[in-house]
């Protein structure tokens, strides 16, 4: 089976200076190694077939809570691109959902493989590069007159990496 890429890696022009952001893309990006390494050594047997769609469904799972954490800021910070960005959440995780439904009812072939990569890495990538970094311009800008909002968004960051602190944030 040919699977294309088996791992991608974090560089720092993904960085956006927002912690709690940073934090999340980072642990998406570990997420995709996991299942990237193991649709790459998994033999088609009907369990590990079921196997490798919950790590995919454990990947779909940290989008929803991910979007929701950067929902939850948009929000709070009357971001005017919400329903723009939103919509592109949605996107994802339409054409995610229908991924692993295809994955655990067929298995994982070549061309299965090439959409998750599309979806997963080309495209997330991209939303990072352009959208997230759109909004990521509009929180720096907000919260130099906001203080609250860096409150809001520091309280947010120690409240999902505990053991990392609680000062960090743009
Ligand atoms: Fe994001
Ligand atoms: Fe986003």
């Amino acid at each position: 089976m040919s699977l294309q890429i088996d791992s991608v890696e974090w560089t720092p022009d993904l960085e956006s200076g927002v912690d709690v952001l940073d934090a999340q893309h980072r642990r998406y990006f570990e997420l995709v190694n996991a299942f990237l390494q193991r649709a790459s050594r998994t033999p088609s047997t009907p369990e590990t077939v079921s196997d490798l769609a919950e790590t995919f469904n454990f990947l779909r799972q940290y989008a929803v809570e991910h979007f929701s954490t950067e929902q939850e800021i948009m929000r709070r910070a009357n971001y005017p691109d919400f329903e723009l960005h939103e919509k592109q959440h949605l996107y994802f995780l339409k054409h995610v959902e229908e991924l692993y439904q295809q994955m655990k009812s067929k298995g994982y072939s070549a061309a299965l493989a090439r959409e998750v990569n599309y979806y997963t890495i080309e495209w997330f990538i991209r939303h990072i590069r352009v959208t997230d970094m759109k909004l990521v311009k509009f929180l720096k800008e907000e919260s130099a007159r906001d203080k609250n909002l860096l409150g809001f968004l520091s309280r947010m960051y120690g409240s999902l990496f505990p053991k990392r602190g609680n000062d960090a944030v743009l």
